[in-house]
């Protein structure tokens, strides 16, 4: 009988549970200090003067685009391939999606097809790290700059990664991470805008706590701006800040499974592992696939109890956001093709040999 592999699955262990049982014991659990040191700590890691926890990467897309701006009446787009969470944030902000294709083998915003959509009430671009890949961020800020457009980046799955040597997240005015379950880093749910810019953060901090500049009883608080809670308590902070001490070891082995992924499949028909820039820092949680049978492979990965996952449906084909397919052959090739494969962080060599094999078979007909 095969032992299941996961698709992925979270790891918490000693540590975490001695960070949260220390801040039971100091009986603040809300967001406080332990929340403070995991802000501070993110950004050491992202080389940013600035973080701020919140709920969600959901709302921290919200929020940064809040605090730069952006609100009713704008338009911000927003690429057609990505976990339909980033156009909602936008939505979040009472400005309007405008879809955008990506590029079909990186699939980041194709920054070609951005400015040939740049409307009247284009006020912003959100690219997505998918997976943490970049966009072609030079490309990005070139436009922005002569668009007069404010850039911000949707990190969710980009934690620990960068482009051509940058840390993905501290390009543009703001960047979002997500720490929900499937991350680099959980805190169960969670989430961190990473900024350089001291009124970006400011109004973020605004923002999250109900317009408060400074914090007392919350009784007869001053509340001079408009803000909302959008608080990521110290309890949670204590699962990240234990996160965080596994974030290099977790790194090096994303590295390695992609190594071993590549070795085990590069050269099988049907099937193209999609590059990573290892060299400039580049690091994908899970290893992604583009295979032409993609149902037939996730099918019979299932019957071998292998967990698998197929990329998202592009964002147009979803019900509150819905138009024609005309546009968006980048995000529907890739929709189609894509799976990310087994990318559990204790994942064996033998586990992506199974799972290379049953890929092999179905591929080439061959046991
Ligand atoms: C690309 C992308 N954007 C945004 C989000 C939203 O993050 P959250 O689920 O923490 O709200 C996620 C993850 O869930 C994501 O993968």
């Amino acid at each position: 009988m095969n032992k299941p592999v996961p698709w992925f699955s979270v790891e918490t262990g000693a540590e975490e549970t001695a960070r949260v049982n220390q801040v039971i014991a100091s009986n603040y659990i809300n967001d406080g200090n332990v929340t403070r040191e995991f802000e501070r700590r993110c950004a050491e890691v992202l080389g940013v003067k600035h973080c701020v926890g919140v709920t969600s990467g959901t709302a921290g897309i919200a929020l940064a685009l809040m605090a730069v701006g952006i609100g009713p009446g704008d338009e911000v787009l927003v690429p057609d391939l990505t976990f339909i969470a980033t156009a909602n944030a936008v939505r979040l902000t009472g400005a309007s999606v405008r879809l955008v294709d990506v590029e079909p083998r990186r699939f980041a915003l194709d920054v070609a097809k951005a400015e040939a959509a740049i409307g009247p009430k284009t006020r912003a671009i959100v690219p997505v790290d998918v997976n943490g890949r970049g966009a072609d961020y030079g490309a990005l800020e070139a436009l922005c700059a002569k668009r007069g457009l404010e850039l911000v980046c949707d990190a969710a799955e980009a934690f620990g990664s960068r482009f051509q040597g940058r840390p993905l997240g501290s390009i543009g005015r703001a960047g979002a991470f997500s720490f929900s379950a499937n991350k680099t880093v959980t805190t169960g749910q969670g989430g961190m805008v990473a900024t350089n810019e001291d009124a970006v953060h400011d109004r973020l901090r605004e923002l999250k706590d109900q317009g408060r500049r400074h914090q007392g009883t919350g009784g007869n608080d001053l509340h001079p701006v408009l803000g909302f809670n959008f608080k990521l308590t110290n309890l949670q902070a204590a699962v990240g800040l234990a996160q965080l001490d596994r974030l290099e070891q977790r790194l090096e082995g994303f590295r390695r499974r992609n190594r071993w992924y590549q070795e085990l499949l590069g050269d099988c028909p049907g099937i193209a592992l999609p590059a990573v820039d290892h060299n400039g820092g580049e690091i994908t949680q899970w290893t992604d696939a583009l295979i032409e049978r993609a149902d037939a492979v996730e099918a019979a990965l299932t019957d071998d109890k292998i967990g698998s996952r197929r990329f998202w449906l592009p964002i147009h084909r979803q019900d509150s956001y819905r138009q024609a397919d005309a546009g968006f052959e980048g995000a529907i090739g890739a929709s189609e093709r894509g799976l990310w494969l087994p990318s559990h962080f204790s994942l064996t060599e033998a586990e992506a040999e199974r799972t290379a094999s049953v890929i092999r078979r179905v591929l080439t007909g061959r046991a």
